[in-house]
């Protein structure tokens, strides 16, 4: 038995779905859509001829027996595709971040519920080996009381990255770095320590003609009383420098970090060594000029064919996606717009 699966938007992160689906076993690919035909025929050449190509997602949904979409488009174009195919009986696999706004994110679940379908995010660096070590040894309370968590997003993206891109650096369609560079890291430390509750901030577009944010520092507050800060820019010279979690607790600290939070640089914990017999094998999502996630993808498509068949699985659905969107809401609504020198 496979489960039929759709993509919509053939793109850096949809022909990677497309080589996953067809990797996992369980799953078919059945249907692909992108307004450039190009990239879908590329996909097709690799996936074969029965796969069927629509220029207009609309179209697609109409036609389609997939009982999985996966949305891989801009980030600004999210919210209307999930809730199309959710109104067209589809099973839904978004790419982070899920949405722009909160009232969309909160709209898409409530659509999703309506039509008994299952509203399921992108979130694969939470099986990257050295984050489900923290997520153990915090859970087993090991790191004793924690006090602080720091994370660094010091990454390069070069002025080509936004000027080859017809949505990159638009507030209508990307919203801001944190949204594209952030959202993992946002993702795990709520995923780790709650919610975030209060924030503070500065950001400014310093080095890039764009209309959002390059640079920006902000100070978080958890649920669970964990204080946090933020640095995040694409400014960096040359190429990325660090992606980093450190967190900073009675019994230990642990920094993570590696190209795309694949190593743990430093772990201090009483009692409590890092298992030597550890692997870590998490590998890298590689784009033109630079890597900044991990390649879990597989992972998140055969736990979406296990939820489906109603197996164990670690799905991270709407509601949990949604909580990332509202803290990177509440850091743009309050935080101050420093002057920039935009060029
Ligand atoms: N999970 C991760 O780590 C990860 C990594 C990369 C990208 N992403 C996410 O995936 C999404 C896409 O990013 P990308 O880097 O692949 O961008 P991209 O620009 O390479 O691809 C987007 C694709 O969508 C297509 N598209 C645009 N409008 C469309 C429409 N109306 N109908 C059909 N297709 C349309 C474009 O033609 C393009 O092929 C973003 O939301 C991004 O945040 C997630």
């Amino acid at each position: 038995m496979k489960i039929p699966f759709a993509l919509i938007g053939c793109g850096a992160i949809g022909s990677r779905h497309a080589a996953v689906i067809d990797a996992e076993p369980r799953a078919k690919l059945v249907a692909l859509c992108d307004i450039e035909e190009s990239k879908m025929e590329r996909q097709r050449d690799l996936y074969g001829r029965e796969v069927a190509l629509f220029a207009d997602y609309r179209d697609m949904l109409a036609a389609t027996d997939a009982e999985v979409v996966n949305i891989c488009t801009p980030h600004g174009l999210h919210a209307e595709m999930a809730m199309a195919a959710a109104r067209a009986g589809k099973h839904v696999l978004v790419e982070k971040p899920m949405a722009l706004h909160t009232a969309d994110a909160q709209e898409m679940i409530r659509v999703a519920a309506e039509c008994d379908v299952h509203l399921m995010v992108v979130k694969q660096n939470r099986y990257n080996v050295p984050i489900a070590l923290v997520k153990k040894a915090v859970e087993e309370g090991r790191l004793g009381k924690i006090f602080m968590v720091q994370c660094n997003v010091l990454w390069n993206r070069h002025d080509e990255y936004y000027q080859h891109s017809n949505w990159r650096g638009r507030k209508d369609l990307e919203g801001g770095a944190l949204f594209t560079q952030a959202s993992h890291f946002i993702d795990l430390m709520i995923w780790w320590f709650g919610d975030v509750v209060d924030v503070h901030g500065h950001i400014a577009t310093k080095n890039h003609a764009i209309e959002i944010e390059d640079c920006g520092n902000a100070l978080l507050e958890f649920s669970s009383g964990v204080m946090g800060t933020m640095t995040w820019t694409t400014c960096v010279y040359n190429k990325n420098y660090e992606g980093s979690l450190t967190i900073i607790g009675e019994k230990g600290i642990i920094k993570i970090g590696g190209q795309y939070l694949n190593k743990i640089e430093y772990w201090d914990v009483m009692s409590y060594p890092l298992p030597e017999d550890v692997e870590f094998i998490d590998q890298p999502n590689l784009y033109s000029k630079y890597q900044g996630t991990s390649s879990n993808h597989p992972r998140v498509v055969s736990d979406v064919v296990a939820k489906l068949l109603k197996e164990r699985h670690h799905v991270v659905e709407g509601d949990e996606g949604f909580k990332s969107i509202d803290a990177i809401e509440m850091i743009y609504r309050k935080a101050t717009i420093l002057p920039g020198g935009n060029p």
